[in-house]
């Protein structure tokens, strides 16, 4: 009711508040001023956040958050202030810190993509403004799970996902990367759990179930996040360790021994690290991803407990973003690969410093090889301009930029202007761009300035940067990688593919351990889609990859095994579909079984969805529908 009372005073709000004024003459100076976010409401320029805290109750019966968002607001002369919410109930805003007083909001229409804008009457010297609210069954950031979907099985779990724009569906805010906050929560969870955030963390679960954090840095609001379940903390060094459920504890102090060494390996490539303490948190099966940069607290999928480390380039990655991403932060969602092409670079970079080139060529060959399947695809798919760096996702889902364009041709990028202006130049100039650029968002256009004005400039080097960055494709001077241990798993491939049964004979004492996971990988791929169901099973005899404990390999054999039209593997893949819901590990096999000739297997996997989904959170859970032609 209240919100139609009060329209006509919005209406001559915005208005006003998008007439020109002083302010915006200056702010044009400034070239960051002139960037917009297309995917947040907030109107961030005019008055934003500088401190947020959560005064929040996690309820398990419910499935819901509910409480207040404090926000402490820059000096700003503003008659409105617009917050991005999705999902999310209101049920009162109030201005003031001691002394509250009510105040008039309005809600907007839900965008599908966008959510709601929260529109809220303020005066020119309004400090503080805060916003009662809960989340509801529609909210997209949280996973609520179920004792029997963790490893204990004994309590339920819950975590948020905030990137890119899903904060807004747990937390009514301007979320937008170009603004960063610190933040610090008040939580209440049930007395037998443990809450974790992306701030300073306790390291032993209180009696009362009450947890106060604090993040004094000032990050973006999608690196905001939140896990309470059965933890327990172990330590890897002084600044380092991870929370798991007690029952993962010791897998993960034998897979994740090197972490100290990383973090090492990363400060001297490009600076001191800057959040204090970096530690992980072991999610249930049903993350969506591999690893989530959060600030101080990694979020991690435990498909990278693997048993033999050979997926901790997942942790470089992530650790690489409290450089790349969480220190330097893509201005807009368009600007994506600023994060995660920058983050793979250095991701290879660190894994070099610990494990050798030979390693690092390795991880990087795979990933030139998904990067050509990607192009191939995207280049016959619906938007063959996705394939620039720079993206124009505006009124499209930011999710849709997550891709191997913005990963592994922003890495090709930097790693052939590595190439051209030479290692010593290229850190050094990187170092400096971390220093210079330290909590701070940066659109393209400013990287590229930055870019010319101190590496190109300075060194009268040429390079196609536009092309690069503006251009679709791989340009011609793109870096090739070698790599002998590679091509080796090639050749053993075509053996296969001509017949031969390498399982007999010279090579038959071909073990799993004899090989790291990424050459299984390649020998994965090197395999033709013309071999047969029985070559399939010959190889599972001897080296059981359906039932791998690595759900890497696992993945890529799914799908060889579909269009093959093996099978045997059927149990074991739906049990892993099942469990896993980290994207990557299973959106190529429902994508095989959805184009799959034997339309059986389409039927099947939507048999395996209906069961799973469940099991998922709302990013992978859409992915599939989608796939699965139900969305
Ligand atoms: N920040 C990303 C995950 C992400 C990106 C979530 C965009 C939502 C929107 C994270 O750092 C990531 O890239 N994870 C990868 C790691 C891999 C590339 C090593 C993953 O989970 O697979
Ligand atoms: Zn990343």
């Amino acid at each position: 009711m209240r919100e139609f009372k009060i329209l006509s005073f919005f209406a001559i709000g915005l208005i006003l508040s998008s007439c020109g004024n002083s302010e915006e003459s200056t702010a044009k100076k400034n070239r960051s001023a002139q960037i917009s976010d297309s995917h947040s409401y907030s109107n961030f320029k005019k008055i934003n956040t500088t401190h947020l805290h959560l005064d929040i109750e996690v309820d398990f019966e419910t499935k819901t958050i509910a409480g207040v968002a404090r926000h402490e607001m820059n000096d700003h002369h503003s008659n409105v202030a617009i917050f991005d919410t999705k999902a999310l109930e209101i049920q009162k805003v109030t201005l003031g810190k001691d002394n509250e007083i009510g105040t008039d909001f309005e809600i907007g229409d839900a965008n599908e993509i966008l959510g709601r804008p929260l529109k809220v009457k303020i005066k020119p010297d309004t400090k503080y403004i805060n916003i009662y609210y809960s989340t509801t069954d529609k909210t997209q950031a949280l996973d609520w799970l179920e004792p029997a979907l963790t490893t204990g099985k004994k309590h339920p779990f819950m975590y948020t996902q905030g990137q890119a724009i899903l904060t807004r569906s747990w937390i009514p805010l301007q979320d937008t990367p170009m603004n960063r906050i610190t933040y610090s929560a008040d939580v209440k969870v049930p007395s037998e759990l443990m809450a974790v955030m992306s701030a300073e963390n306790p390291k032993k679960k209180s009696a009362t179930g009450e947890y106060h954090f604090k993040m004094n840095q000032r990050i973006p609001a999608y690196l905001i996040a939140l896990a309470v379940g059965d933890l327990t903390y172990t330590p890897l060094s002084d600044r380092c360790g991870i929370y798991s459920e007690p029952e993962l504890a010791a897998e993960c102090e034998y897979e994740f021994v090197d972490l100290p060494k990383m973090i090492e390996a990363a400060e001297n490539l490009y600076g001191t690290y800057q959040w204090d303490q970096f530690d992980m948190a072991i999610l249930p099966y049903s993350f969506p991803f591999g690893g989530m940069e959060n600030p101080r607290l990694t979020f991690a999928n435990p498909t990278l407990l693997a048993g033999d480390r050979s997926l901790v380039s997942v942790v470089a990655h992530e650790l690489a973003h409290s450089w790349s991403g969480n220190l330097v932060t893509n201005a807009t969602w368009n600007d994506f690969w600023l994060n995660e092409g920058f983050t793979v670079y250095f991701e290879n970079r660190i894994m070099e410093a610990l494990y050798g080139k030979e390693i690092a060529d390795i991880h990087a060959f795979i990933e030139r090889q998904d990067l050509s399947a990607t192009l191939e695809d995207m280049e016959n798919g619906k938007h063959p301009e996705d394939t620039q760096l720079k993206l124009h996702l505006d009124a499209r889902d930011p999710d849709e930029g997550l891709t191997d364009i913005a990963y592994v041709k922003g890495a090709f990028f930097l790693r052939t202007l590595e190439k051209k202006v030479g290692r010593k130049k290229f850190d050094a100039f990187l170092k400096q761009y971390f220093k210079s650029h330290a909590f701070q968002t940066i659109s393209t256009e400013s990287f590229v300035e930055y870019l010319r004005a101190e590496l190109l400039e300075p060194n009268k080097i040429e390079f196609n940067v536009d092309e690069w960055i503006y251009q679709p494709g791989i340009p011609d001077n793109c870096v090739k990688i070698r790599s002998r241990r590679l091509e080796r798993m090639s050749e053993l491939a075509q053996d296969v593919n001509e017949g031969e049964m390498i399982f007999i004979g010279s090579d038959a004492d071909l073990k799993r351990d004899d090989f790291i996971t990424q050459e299984w990988l390649a020998f994965i791929r090197g395999l033709s889609d013309d071999i047969t169901p029985q070559t399939m099973r010959e190889i599972d005899r001897k080296l059981s990859f359906s039932m791998s404990a690595n759900s890497a390999i696992k993945s890529e054999w799914y799908q060889l095994a579909i269009r093959v039209g093996y099978k045997d593997m059927r149990p074991y893949m739906k049990e892993h579909l099942m469990k896993v819901g980290r994207r990557w590990l299973i959106e190529g096999i429902y994508t095989e079984l959805a184009n799959s000739k034997d339309t059986s297997n389409l039927k099947w996997a939507k048999d395996v969805f209906a069961k799973a989904k469940d099991n998922y959170h709302f990013v992978s859970r859409s992915t599939v529908a989608e796939i699965l032609g139900e969305k």
